[in-house]
């Protein structure tokens, strides 16, 4: 019996180092961009802290990686948040859309906002204070408005 969970166990710590091998993403892009967001609009110091702290872990060319994202398998879902949330919508890329597409973005993150979809429930476990307020809410909303009219 002991025996068998000794086995066990080993194997999991096994399983554990093998996967560290698994390659890993780097979503660092240190370059200061033109087409960022706040290039293309005029934006408030603070709706801009709030996309960065809560959002461009996954919408834009830098990603914080907590010591967690170092580690499989935590890494695997992180670079596959990161790679799709990019491809939706991309702060860093945003001067490169068409005037169609940012309106259409600007009224996807309005959307995301009212039914409380973003930041991804998942990644809100470990970033508990990436929850958005209703203020921070309030604030990027009145914003939307005021670009996207
Ligand atoms: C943990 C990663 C992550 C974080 C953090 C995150 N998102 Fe997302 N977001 C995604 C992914 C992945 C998608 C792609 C669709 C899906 O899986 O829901 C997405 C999709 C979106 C879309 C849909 C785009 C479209 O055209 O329909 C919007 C809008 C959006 N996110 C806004 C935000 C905002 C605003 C924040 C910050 C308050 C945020 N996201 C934070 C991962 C993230």
């Amino acid at each position: 019996m002991t025996r068998k969970i000794l086995i066990g166990l080993v194997t999991v710590i096994v399983l554990f180092i093998v996967i560290q091998f698994i390659p890993k993403d780097y979503n660092q892009d240190k370059q200061v961009t033109l087409n960022n967001i706040a290039t293309v609009y005029s934006m408030p110091e603070e709706v801009q802290a709030i996309f960065k702290k809560d959002c461009y872990d996954c919408h834009s060319n830098n990603t914080n990686y907590p010591f967690y994202a170092h580690l499989q398998p935590m890494r695997l879902m992180l670079d596959r948040h990161v790679r799709n949330g990019k491809a939706e919508l991309n702060f860093d890329e945003f001067g490169t859309y068409s005037a169609r597409k940012k309106r259409s973005k600007l009224r996807a993150i309005s959307t995301s906002l009212d039914e409380g979809t973003m930041p991804l429930p998942s990644y809100l476990i470990i970033h508990r204070d990436a929850a958005l307020n209703p203020r921070d809410t309030a604030l990027i909303k009145s914003w939307i408005r005021k670009v996207n009219e």
